[in-house]
């Protein structure tokens, strides 16, 4: 073997271009970092989120051309670096990109699938906050996946709705797209004179100039990414209060009928549900009902959106009860989606004995009495798959298991662990172990059987 002697370096004027091959990677620069990983680890959406990073904001100016039905968007990322990143990745499945800095500066981008990948001039270095823009234009368009149904950026018959759960964000929005990293929003709708736009949070005003109006809207809590939400179209609008929280209200002049039941429903569920889940965890509320017929809702942070239907009151109250379960206590993992199907559908029970219409015991009862094979049963909601994510055993199994504890600890207890859960998690992400838990502790007793049975095992629950 030859001695080995370590070269002494080049003088600068020496360099010359490596020879073609796998390590050419021009001049030699010290190499900081690694590009961020192009997932989260999420068990059911191994694509969703990126890691390296952590996004605090997202401002989002988007221009509507309804003649071409198209968008012109510019988004800005306010985020810190985690680690040391050469690069690192946006969930993007939205139309052509034409513009991309990082800091200010041009960044290279390369997408694959649903992953684009920025190339800062310069690492960003672990710790530091950083700004990227994504400037895109073009016509966006919905997920459809099977059982998922059709969901993201959905063209209306007069502008757009989006309902993105639980992976339709990056239809439209280059994002950071998993619920364990929360953000506010900022949003800039321009849509020609006529229509309107909404969405999260409170109205920052509207601007007219020329031919178009400019609406604001600014989320100022945390907000998972598949909850922001933009409307745009026709709208009749109201507005009102529920205590001191503002309600908006609007729908597709196609409900005009229901937009004052819509309004006075949202407002009675409000009330009546602060006082059972404890205070109101965001700045305003209301709600849409737009055209498509998707036929489910969305619990679009402070503002559900109703596709293809006037809600009835347990509808309302559901995605009311949502924004305590799942927008403010956030998942940190697809699998733990009961927290939020099973503490809303439980919402529209607890309604049901509010208004002495039944009890939650009685509907518990009557579903306990289904055939085991029932799909109410299967599978087991605390690992329904990522197919079944909206099935009936989420909804139904999942609200059942509640009410097993609450028959186990009593009610007491049971409403005591239900607005602790709201109040300590509040704006933050949490997990099934996490809640199983907080249950032992408030109520002193040994739970993981209940939990075990209820959530994990096969079959129709007998023995807890
Ligand atoms: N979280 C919604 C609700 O229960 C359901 C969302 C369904 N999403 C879907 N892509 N099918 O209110
Ligand atoms: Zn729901």
């Amino acid at each position: 073997p030859r001695p080995r002697i370590v070269p002494p370096a080049p003088p600068a004027a020496a360099l010359v271009p490596a020879p073609a091959g796998p390590k050419a990677a021009g001049p030699a620069r010290e190499k900081i970092g690694g590009p961020g990983a192009a997932g989260l680890g999420d068990a059911y959406f191994k694509d969703a989120g990126n890691g390296g990073y952590d996004v605090s904001h997202y401002d989002v100016a988007l221009t509507y051309d309804a003649g071409s039905r198209g968008v012109a968007a510019t988004v800005t990322i306010t985020a810190k670096a985690t680690e040391d990143l050469s690069a690192f990745n946006l969930d993007f499945r939205g139309p052509k990109i034409v513009k991309t800095l990082v800091g200010g500066r041009p960044a290279a981008r390369s997408r694959k699938g649903q992953e684009l990948t920025l190339t800062p001039a310069a690492p960003l270095r672990a710790g530091r906050a950083f700004t990227a823009v994504v400037q895109y234009a073009g016509r966006p368009g919905p997920v459809r996946a099977g059982s998922l149904g059709t969901y993201g950026w959905v063209p209306t018959k007069d502008g757009a709705i989006v309902v993105a759960e639980p992976d339709g964000a990056p239809t439209w929005l280059p994002v950071n797209d998993h619920p364990r990293d929360k953000a506010t929003y900022a949003f800039h709708v321009k849509v020609p004179n006529g229509l309107r736009a909404l969405a999260n949070g409170k109205p920052a005003g509207s601007v007219r100039k020329g031919g178009a109006t400019t609406y604001h809207w600014r989320e100022t809590s945390p907000m998972a990414s598949y909850l922001a939400m933009v409307a745009i179209g026709k709208f009749q609008v109201r507005t009102g209060r529920a205590g001191k929280i503002p309600v908006i209200t609007a729908v597709d002049p196609k409900y005009a009928a229901d937009a004052k039941r819509l309004q006075s429903t949202t407002v009675a569920a409000l009330k009546w549900e602060q006082k059972v889940f404890g205070r109101y965890p965001f700045a305003t509320s209301g709600g849409i009902v737009d055209d498509p017929r998707l036929d489910y809702a969305l619990e679009s942070q402070e503002r559900p959106v109703y596709a293809g239907f006037a809600p009835d009151e347990e509808f309302v109250v559901h995605e009311l009860a949502h924004q305590w379960f799942g927008d403010s206590v956030s998942l940190s993992r697809w699998q733990d989606i009961w927290l939020n199907e099973g503490f809303a559908t439980y919402a529209e029970w607890l309604w049901q004995e509010r208004g002495h219409a039944d009890t939650a015991k009685g509907i518990y009862d009557r579903y306990y009495r289904q055939p085991a094979d029932s799909p109410i049963f299967s599978p087991p909601p605390g690992r329904p798959g990522r197919s079944s994510l909206f099935g009936f055993s989420v909804y139904i199994r999942g609200a059942m298991a509640l009410q097993a504890l609450r028959q186990r600890v009593g009610d007491k207890a049971f409403f005591t662990i239900l607005k602790r859960w709201a109040a300590t998690r509040a704006g933050g992400s949490a997990t099934t172990p996490e809640f199983a838990a907080l249950a032992e502790k408030v109520s002193g007793k040994k739970l993981d059987r209940l939990f075990q049975v209820w959530l994990y095992q096969s079959g129709k629950p007998r023995k807890w």
